[in-house]
């Protein structure tokens, strides 16, 4: 991995003014933050109560890598697009023993010229020597990107090298200029970015593990963080979090879509995200989409010169993405531009067509926006999004759609088809919290009040019986005053505090405190488990 430029211990530093800068304090990383208990907690219920919903539909969950090459999402989610054209996190990795290869090719591309001694030529005519045997060794041993390119590349640097002629002559500017930049431009290391979106990896991993061969479409999930270099505010974050599913397969029934999009709002409505609302369109697909994109580009030149900058740039970048502009100025010219929806071919209009029936059969209510094509580059035919309440400008809470020559486009097998959404943990997260109508989560059930010596081991073996229940237990390591004891039952937001004292350890039996009204029983061992289990999860369970 390349080295943080910064130096760890800044020894140049006047002595107090590094003591200072050790001591200071660690902060996250700007756009990043840490999920704290007992926020946590509803994160956790959450992303549980998706992995229910998606597995009463029958997906399964599918864990791919945080990092994966970077030309993976540039190919999949396009060049052109905010997410691949700025905010990747990229990094390279050289493998290990390939460092010197690496200094060669620094030394070869740094090389000052023109040359005004031997010396100079007989220096420089050593390094690409080396340079050219360390590469040949790395290539054998597997440790360098295997690309076309590159081969191409060094079969150049070693056709120019031949050509040097003796320090006599020496060679031509020309010449040393070539084997500069075909040195510069060999990969060395691979090139890796942190994954902005998980549907290029999920397809990765399809194709690389022939998953075309198994039975029926293959419908995964899958939950983690995502990494985007975006501006962060309120909703948006550089690491962020997303819940997401795929099918792939090689039917694109819209039945499918329709069964997604059920099973997205079965979701919302069982966690209670507030004044939620579902917009879906089709962009069409590589036979029309690309008939429509050129008759949006030929409007939109006409009305170049009442846009602002980003529009005008993707007139010729991207003219889809103008519809997606959010500035008030623009609303009314973008407003009477063609629709997509008028210019569907009769394929693409049928697939639409039947996916809202599949809708209205399944009660999905939603709303036809004919702007939304959405930022990355993959999609085809459906497309969607979901808003929910309390997000502020960040309201879209999951986007989603079709994806139907993206298989393929990563080298797989033809006539895959693909379907899928990512929701924003973060975002669902705060629209609950927003609405105030939080779940009832369990919480800690028993705490453990011991006092006295003789207490002590029934108070563990009390504690472990509980726990093996399934039950939230806290049992304080060292003996606490009783005050001390039911004051810190109370500030942790214990159900119980069960209280063993003397006299309890002798008798065997146990004080039942129940914190909410005070409520106290005197109970033996089997009592106590059968009252803390009917009272916390029977069907009168408080
Ligand atoms: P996306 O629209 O880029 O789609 O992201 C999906 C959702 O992730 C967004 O609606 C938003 O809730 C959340 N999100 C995106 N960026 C951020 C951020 N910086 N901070 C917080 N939340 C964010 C995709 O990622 C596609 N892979 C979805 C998909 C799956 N399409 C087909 N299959």
């Amino acid at each position: 991995m390349t080295r943080d430029p910064r130096p760890i211990a800044m020894s140049d530093q006047p002595a107090e003014k590094t003591e200072k800068a050790e001591r200071r304090q660690f902060r996250a990383i700007k756009g990043t933050r840490d999920i704290l208990p007992p926020d946590s907690a509803l994160w956790n219920w959450f992303e549980q109560s998706a992995r229910e919903v998606f597995e009463s539909y029958n997906f399964r969950d599918i864990r791919t890598p945080i990092f994966e090459e970077t030309s993976l999402f540039a190919r999949s989610i396009g060049e052109d697009t905010d997410v691949v054209g700025k905010e990747m996190y990229t990094f390279t990795v050289l493998e290990q023993g390939i460092d010197d290869l690496r200094r060669a090719q620094d030394t070869i591309v740094s090389y000052p010229s023109p040359w005004n001694s031997p010396e100079h030529y007989e220096v420089f005519c050593r390094f690409v020597e080396r340079f050219i045997e360390q590469f040949r060794n790395a290539r054998s041993k597997g440790l360098l990107p295997k690309d076309q390119f590159n081969r191409l590349m060094f079969e150049n640097l070693e056709r120019d090298f031949a050509e040097f002629e003796g320090p006599g002559s020496g060679p031509t500017q020309q010449l040393i200029e070539s084997v500069q930049n075909h040195a510069d431009v060999i990969e060395i290391g691979t090139y890796l970015a942190l994954r902005p979106e998980a549907t290029a990896s999920v397809c990765r991993a399809y194709i690389e593990h022939g998953m075309q061969t198994l039975p029926g479409n293959q419908k995964l999930y899958y939950a983690g963080p995502m990494f985007r270099r975006e501006r962060p505010q309120k909703g948006r974050y550089r690491q962020f979090y997303q819940v997401g599913a795929e099918v792939l397969g090689p039917s694109d029934a819209p039945a499918i879509d329709a069964e997604v999009l059920e099973m997205l709002l079965t979701l919302f409505n069982r966690v209670g995200l507030a004044n939620i609302k579902l917009y879906v369109n089709s962009i069409g697909c590589k036979e029309c989409r690309p008939k429509y994109v050129e008759l949006l580009r030929a409007e939109l030149r006409k009305v170049k010169d009442q846009l602002k900058e980003d529009s005008q740039r993707r007139i010729e970048t991207n003219p889809l993405r103008v519809l997606d502009s959010k500035l008030p100025e623009e609303q009314a010219i973008i407003e009477k531009l063609p629709r997509v929806s008028e210019h569907l071919c009769d394929a693409c209009r049928e697939h639409f067509s039947k996916l809202k029936d599949e809708l209205a059969l399944r009660g999905v209510g939603y709303e036809e926006n004919w702007r939304l094509v959405r930022g990355l580059d993959y999609y085809t035919r459906t497309t969607f999004e979901v808003t929910a309440a309390g997000l502020g400008s960040q309201n879209a809470v999951c986007g989603g759609g079709r994806y139907d020559g993206l298989v393929e486009l990563l080298g797989g097998p033809a006539g895959i088809k693909g379907i899928g959404f990512a929701i924003g943990t973060d975002r669902a997260i705060l629209s609950i919290q927003e609405s105030g109508k939080l779940p009832k989560l369990p919480g800690l059930a028993v705490f453990v009040a011991w006092m006295g010596a003789k207490a002590y081991a029934p108070a563990v073996a009390i504690a472990k019986k509980l726990r093996a229940r399934g039950l939230a237990v806290e049992l304080p390591p060292e003996e606490l005053k009783f005050r001390k004891s039911l004051g810190l039952a109370d500030k942790l937001g214990a159900r119980y505090a069960l209280i063993i004292g003397e006299d309890e350890a002798a008798s065997g039996t146990f004080t039942l405190k129940r914190l909410a009204d005070g409520q106290q029983d005197k109970l033996d061992e089997s009592a106590l488990i059968a009252r803390v289990e009917s009272e916390l999860r029977g069907p009168n369970a408080r």
